[in-house]
């Protein structure tokens, strides 16, 4: 069986790489493509150092750009490598649009698409995530469910049975594979900080960081937080230029790689974050997080995790991160978030 696996952004890399293992013991031929949807080394190249992938067999270069322009360009240069590689199946992962150029251009060419992370649902349109996840969904052969909430949708959208697959979090086995080595890093002492005295912020949904007016009131519930304890932000791109001068006590530094960015959350002592994956680290962590959002993809976070959502509003933001430092919520995970799901998908 020749199997495609497909990687284009920062989340994409830890959810590939469990499959990719899992299917290369199982005999499977994989040919690992990356769209360059991030191409900056601190999108893409330190993931590939600190998680040991093997460098990609095909690298279709598409760049920054609109949506339409991004995923176009995944689809034009994704179509001729498909019928060149002639794969059994493309496995795609989560929901950025190189997930969606790719499962569009699979659906057509005969291969069988799988795609990891199916049937989440924020039920926000406004999310162009939303639209990637279901778009792929409904063109998908298999369907690989994270949780029970997502096979839940995927049941109530009329899929088959027989396509749903419950296989539990691969984000979740790339992080329990690297957590000893993380916890070994001096990230934390390195930023003059001291485990369990920091919180720790990202921000990079456009809803939040591309509009000042949005923004303006996160970062001042930030600059509040700070006051409280020292506040560290691992800045995105899109929003590095919007995120500086917040408060001497807020750290503002590159985007972290991949085993940084895991001691980094292993040892806050609460995580602000608008990120999908964030939310699941620091469920399986058993550390607090507050999601800057109003919806969430991710509802077992808030069921059987450590997640809430708090919205955009500085003072329920602040008001609700001092109770959660004053009485953390238990450290509990989700059923098969237990570093196997690779080993599922590829069985
Ligand atoms: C994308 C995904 C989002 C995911 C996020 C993870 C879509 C629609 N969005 O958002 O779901 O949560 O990745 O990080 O697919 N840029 C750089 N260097 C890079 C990459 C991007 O400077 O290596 C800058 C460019 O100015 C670019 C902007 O970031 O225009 C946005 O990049 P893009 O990939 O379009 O969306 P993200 O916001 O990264
Ligand atoms: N991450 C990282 N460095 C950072 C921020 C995030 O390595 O500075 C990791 C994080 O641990 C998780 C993934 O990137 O594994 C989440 O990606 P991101 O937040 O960019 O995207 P989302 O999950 O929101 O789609």
């Amino acid at each position: 069986m020749r199997v495609i696996c497909v990687a284009g952004a920062r989340p994409n890399y830890m959810k590939v790489k469990p499959v990719m293992d899992a299917l290369g013991t199982s005999g499977a031929e994989v040919v690992l493509v990356h769209t360059g949807q991030h191409y900056d080394p601190a999108m893409s190249e330190v993931f590939f150092a600190d998680l040991g992938i093997r460098a990609p067999d095909h690298q279709l270069q598409v760049g920054s750009g609109s949506h339409a322009t991004q995923t176009g360009k995944v689809m034009a240069a994704f179509e001729p490598l498909i019928g060149q590689v002639r794969p059994d199946v493309v496995v795609v992962v989560g929901d950025v649009n190189s997930t969606l150029g790719c499962a569009l251009v699979t659906a057509k060419s005969g291969a069988l698409l799988a795609h990891v992370e199916a049937g989440l649902r924020s039920r926000d349109w406004a999310m162009p995530e939303e639209i990637n996840r279901v778009v792929t969904d409904r063109v998908s052969d298999f369907l690989f469910a994270p949780s029970p909430d997502a096979v839940g949708n995927l049941r109530s959208e009329g899929y088959r049975e027989d396509q749903i697959h419950l296989v539990g979090n691969v984000m979740v086995d790339t992080l329990l594979a690297n957590l000893d080595r993380a916890l070994a890093r001096d990230t934390v002492s390195d930023l003059g900080l001291r485990a369990g005295e920091y919180a720790l912020v990202t921000l990079h949904r456009p809803a939040n960081v591309d509009d000042p007016g949005a923004l303006a009131p996160l970062l001042a519930a930030l600059g509040e937080l700070a006051r409280v304890c020292p506040v560290v932000l691992p800045a995105h791109p899109r929003a590095a230029g919007q995120l500086r001068d917040i408060s001497p006590r807020v750290q503002v530094i590159p985007p972290a790689g991949y085993l940084d960015f895991i001691a980094l959350q292993a040892a806050a002592r609460l995580v602000l974050t608008d990120s999908g994956g964030v939310q699941e680290e620091t469920t399986v962590l058993g550390v607090p997080c507050l999601t800057l959002r109003d919806t969430t993809e991710r509802p077992i976070t808030l069921t059987e995790g450590t997640n809430q959502l708090v919205g955009r509003d500085p003072e329920r933001i602040v008001k609700t991160a001092l109770s959660v430092l004053e009485a953390p919520p238990p450290r509990r995970a989700p059923a098969l978030w237990d570093g196997h799901a690779g080993q599922r998908i590829a069985a």
